[in-house]
């Protein structure tokens, strides 16, 4: 039988070695607090579907952590979305924030459902009806959500818009990634594939080696694999394979991102049928073992795993996913050398955004998208210099010392505030 990935274990496993190498044993006073989510809700979120029949679907939304301050992360709709799953996306997003040096904890959301198959009006029920069913935890200062994977601005329209009705008056603030006339940020929509090309360009410099011509190879072409792929083709790599849920297409010389973009914009969302001159199809297989400089996951978790890690020939795997890596596959590629730029690092750049887009709600003061760009390449930079420091100093791997960085603080702010009661 084919290994079931636990990404809560996967998460823990992880988090438990960085607390080890810190001094920290599983039932510290300091720590064994963080091994657990704060906080977890099941509901049951009844629809009313075109056919006249009420459908109900189940949803979650779990906090991990409010000890560094407001809970903040995603909502993701899909049909393997399940609570363990959650709170392994809840716990990272603390990890996150706290790799970012952002006043955030963690949480996350998802529904057990598969978008594809509703009509617009069955989705947006769903989201508002979702929403009214976790407010009772949800709010600008306590809990802030924004887009995952199949969801995107137009959820979290309806999700402020429910929010807001319930309240009696306008909140922008409980959710980030929203439309600009909804109180969005200029540069949310491009910010976790900015701050992912900003974490690669970043590691390149340090270690001395020139992006140009290196060549790029993208699992997703959602929000993070397609925004990732259009700055990393900008600044000079050459993205030679991109991939989604439904195809793999391949060029030696370089894909024109731009047109791959333009093409799953005008069709459905998916690069199904993209075709250039030079272009093919390629098996997944293929995919896994393409002689890249860079491999690039951006769509779910565990996909790099005992099955495919040892055919990978990538010399840097850039984590835009969450979870993308199974532990075993992560000792695996310890091993062979390959680099793995950790994505509680390589994707907070959308978070960090989303925590711009809610300072500028609560200010009530809209950001110019220069601001935006400047302080998110701030932050960014600060985070991955401050990870290659413990990297250095403790010669673990980049991820480890991301865990232990974040660990650091997330223990040290535990302790400032102490137990309750
Ligand atoms: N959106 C954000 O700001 C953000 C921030 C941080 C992390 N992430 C993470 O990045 C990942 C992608 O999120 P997104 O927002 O881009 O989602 P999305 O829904 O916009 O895109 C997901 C993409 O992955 C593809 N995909 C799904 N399963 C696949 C498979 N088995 N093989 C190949 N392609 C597959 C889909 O077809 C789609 O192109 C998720 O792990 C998410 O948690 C997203």
């Amino acid at each position: 039988m084919a290994k079931q990935y636990d990404p809560y274990e996967n998460m823990l496993s992880i988090l438990d070695s960085a607390a080890a190498k810190l001094g920290h044993s599983k039932d510290d006073n300091d720590y064994v607090g963080i091994r657990v989510p704060e906080r977890a809700l099941i509901v049951s979120i009844p629809v009313l579907m075109d056919n006249g029949k009420i459908q109900i679907f189940e949803g979650y939304r779990v906090q991990h952590s409010s000890t560094r301050g407001p809970c903040k992360g995603g909502v993701r709709f899909h049909p393997d979305a399940n609570l363990n799953e959650v709170k392994a996306l809840a716990a990272w997003m603390t990890i996150k924030c706290a790799v970012a040096n952002i006043p955030y904890g963690g949480a996350k959301g998802g529904v057990k459902v598969d978008p594809s198959k509703l009509s617009e009006g069955e989705l947006m029920r769903l989201t508002k009806r979702y929403t009214a069913q976790i407010l009772p935890i949800i709010g600008p200062e306590r809990d802030i959500a924004a887009p995952d994977v199949n969801t995107s601005g137009k959820n979290m329209a309806w999700m402020m818009d429910a929010y807001s009705m319930m309240k009696g008056y306008a909140v922008p603030a409980i959710v980030t990634g929203k439309p600009l006339e909804l109180g969005g940020s200029l540069g949310r929509p491009k910010a976790t594939g900015k701050g992912a090309t900003i974490t690669l360009l970043n590691y390149l410099k340090k270690t001395g080696q020139n992006p140009v011509g290196m060549t790029v190879a993208v699992q997703g072409f959602g929000n993070v694999g397609s925004a990732g792929a259009e700055l990393m083709h900008a600044q000079g790599f050459k993205v030679v394979a991109v991939s989604d849920y439904n195809t793999i297409i391949y060029k030696k010389d370089g894909i024109d991102v731009n047109a791959a973009i333009a093409f799953a914009e005008n069709h459905g969302h998916t690069i199904l049928g993209y075709e250039e001159p030079g272009s093919k199809t390629i098996s997944a297989d293929e995919f896994w073992g393409l002689n890249v400089d860079v491999l690039f996951p951006a769509a779910m978790e565990n996909q790099i795993n005992e099955k495919n890690v040892n055919t990978i020939k990538a010399k840097v795997i850039l984590e835009g996913a969450n979870g993308p890596t199974t532990v075993e596959a992560d000792k695996i590629l310890a091993q062979k050398g390959t680099v793995v730029l950790p994505d509680v690092l390589t994707n907070a750049g959308g978070v960090v955004v989303s925590y711009f887009e809610w300072v500028q709600n609560l200010e009530s003061f809209m950001w110019e998208e220069d601001e935006v760009n400047r302080n998110l390449n701030k932050i960014m930079t600060k985070a991955f210099d401050e990870v290659w420091g413990i990297h250095k100093e403790f010669n673990v791997p980049f991820r480890m010392a991301a865990y232990m960085l974040a660990l650091r603080r997330i223990i040290k702010a535990k302790s400032l505030r102490s137990i309750f009661p």
